[in-house]
């Protein structure tokens, strides 16, 4: 299919997405208080777009990639991917979806297992999915993120915090998915590094047409990368469009709280 027509459709619809914790009161107490944190999210994500997801601490933003995700379950509501609802799969329909999404976590130190070599770190996920020709998939990732071959056979203590970040992103990248979550991907490296871990986000999505959902403080950055951007508060998408039209026409008072706060930092 032509691909214009191919990214007008949706890849991911959230529809009516609930999510309350239950919280240990204290040790002694077993008495639950639930803390409810998503209020009815509703999203929809177009193939090959680049969505980032905005909002202060703690309004909700990793418990909704966490449902997208299958990590946690919501209380109610739908996530369909392409057209099908991800809450109804059964163990061989999530596993196959967990071969399509995947994850970028902010912290490249902690989500790497530092006892295996790098080659080990990308062939796992090919033998879980009984993938084939699994050195020449490692060649081809390797090369896309700028990691040489001699780096598969180090350890990920071995490299720097931005090496680190790219070979999370080859992990990541190496079952060919279909759609990246992005939480704070560059939120723990410098200025420079964050912009080369963003600028080889941006030419991946690319080559190999990616859908990203990208959670991030930094609305300077988000920006710049970003087709359309979602801003929540309390749990609730308060407003979601076009990132061109959130920055020049806000319309929620939140969104315009929240662009306040940066133009009085960039002034
Ligand atoms: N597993 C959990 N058990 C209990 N409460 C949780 C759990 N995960 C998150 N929460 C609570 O849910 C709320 C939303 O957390 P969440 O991590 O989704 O926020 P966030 O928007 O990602 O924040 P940040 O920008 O700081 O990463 C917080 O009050 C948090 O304490
Ligand atoms: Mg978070």
């Amino acid at each position: 299919m032509d691909e214009n027509i191919e990214n007008q459709k949706n890849l991911i619809s959230i529809k009516n997405l609930q999510k309350t914790f239950n919280c240990e009161k204290s040790f002694l107490e077993k008495s639950k208080l639930p803390q409810k944190v998503l209020f009815g999210v509703d999203l929809d994500i177009k193939k090959g777009q680049i969505v980032s997801l905005v909002g202060e601490s703690g309004c909700g933003k990793s418990t909704l990639a966490n449902c997208i995700l299958k990590l946690i379950e919501p209380d109610c509501g739908e996530i369909l991917f392409e057209n099908q609802d991800i809450l109804k799969f059964d163990k061989k329909q999530t596993f196959l979806y967990r071969k399509k999404i995947q994850m970028i976590f902010q912290n490249p130190y902690s989500s790497l297992n530092p006892k295996m070599k790098i080659y080990e770190i990308l062939n796992e996920p090919l033998i879980i999915h009984k993938e084939k020709n699994r050195d020449e998939k490692i060649d081809e990732i390797i090369s896309l993120v700028g990691i040489s071959k001699d780096d598969l056979k180090k350890f990920p203590h071995e490299f720097s915090g931005g090496q680190r970040q790219r070979i999370a992103i080859a992990r990541a990248l190496i079952l060919k998915p279909e759609f990246i979550v992005a939480d704070e991907p560059v939120s723990a490296l410098d200025v420079s590094i964050s912009a080369n871990i963003i600028n080889l986000l941006l030419d991946l999505r690319q080559k190999l047409n990616l859908t990203i959902l990208f959670i991030s403080h930094d609305l300077n950055l988000v920006r710049y990368i970003s087709d359309s951007i979602a801003v929540m508060n309390k749990g609730k998408i308060v407003e979601f469009s076009e990132t061109k039209e959130i920055f020049d026409n806000p319309k929620d008072e939140y969104t315009k709280f929240l662009l306040s706060s940066i133009r009085s930092i960039n002034v």
